[in-house]
């Protein structure tokens, strides 16, 4: 069965542990398109060409500890505008789509881009200040050295540049669910995703 869930939102508004809860819940695959990006962007931040480092990107790549970190999500953010880049990645994200058994991708433009007929669409999103709180608490439990005004910094400057771009800018397709997450518990959050991605499991054409 072929199934695809697409989740795509700003910084830090839950995707990550939306999309994986997601994922858990049906049996489905789970890609965090956004690592693909940091990967690339910490090969750069390294000395490498950008391109050169989306076309050649290996398992590896995908493995780094400093990948979570600010300034790979800068740099990240830096490649993603390169069209060249996102051209250099976008079949890998297709593929990964298509598998069978379901799969759930989340970043900033597979409901628009990359799975533009993704049998979900979602687009996850919270306050600027809720979503600097929640980044800044991850980042401080992974013992970064780093201020609440910094993270915010951070994802102004990400959210400003994802959303101006011209090549697949981070928007809400015209046919996402819109969950705004500011008040909720992730628990919450997570359970408000699954069903709306139970309801489309269930509708007949997706039986059998
Ligand atoms: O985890 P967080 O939401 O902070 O960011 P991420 O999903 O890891 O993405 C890092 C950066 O990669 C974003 O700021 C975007 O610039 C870029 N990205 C993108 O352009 N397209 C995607 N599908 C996913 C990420």
């Amino acid at each position: 069965m072929k199934f695809t869930v697409a989740i795509d939102g700003p910084a830090a508004a839950g995707k990550g542990t939306i999309s994986k809860g997601v994922a858990a819940h049906f049996g489905f695959a789970h890609l965090d398109t956004g690592l693909l990006y940091r990967a690339v962007g910490a090969r750069v931040l390294g000395g490498a060409d950008p391109v050169g480092a989306a076309q050649n990107l290996t398992p590896d790549d995908l493995r780094g500890d400093n990948l979570r970190s600010a300034d790979v999500a800068q740099a990240a953010s830096q490649v993603a505008v390169i069209p060249d880049v996102r051209a250099a990645l976008l079949m890998f994200q297709r593929r990964f789509a298509g598998r069978d058994g379901g799969a759930v991708l989340d970043g900033r433009d597979i409901g628009t881009v990359i799975c533009p007929d993704a049998d979900v669409k979602l687009f996850v999103t919270a306050s600027d200040q809720v979503r600097a709180q929640r980044r800044f608490d991850e980042l401080l439990a992974k013992g970064a050295d780093i201020t609440l005004t910094q993270v915010g910094a951070d994802l102004t400057a990400r959210d400003a540049r994802d959303a101006g771009r011209e090549n697949a800018p981070m928007k809400q397709a015209s046919d996402a669910v819109l969950l705004d997450t500011s008040d909720m518990t992730i628990e919450a959050a997570l359970a408000a995703a699954i069903a709306v991605v139970q309801r489309a499991v269930s509708l007949p054409e997706n039986q059998g």
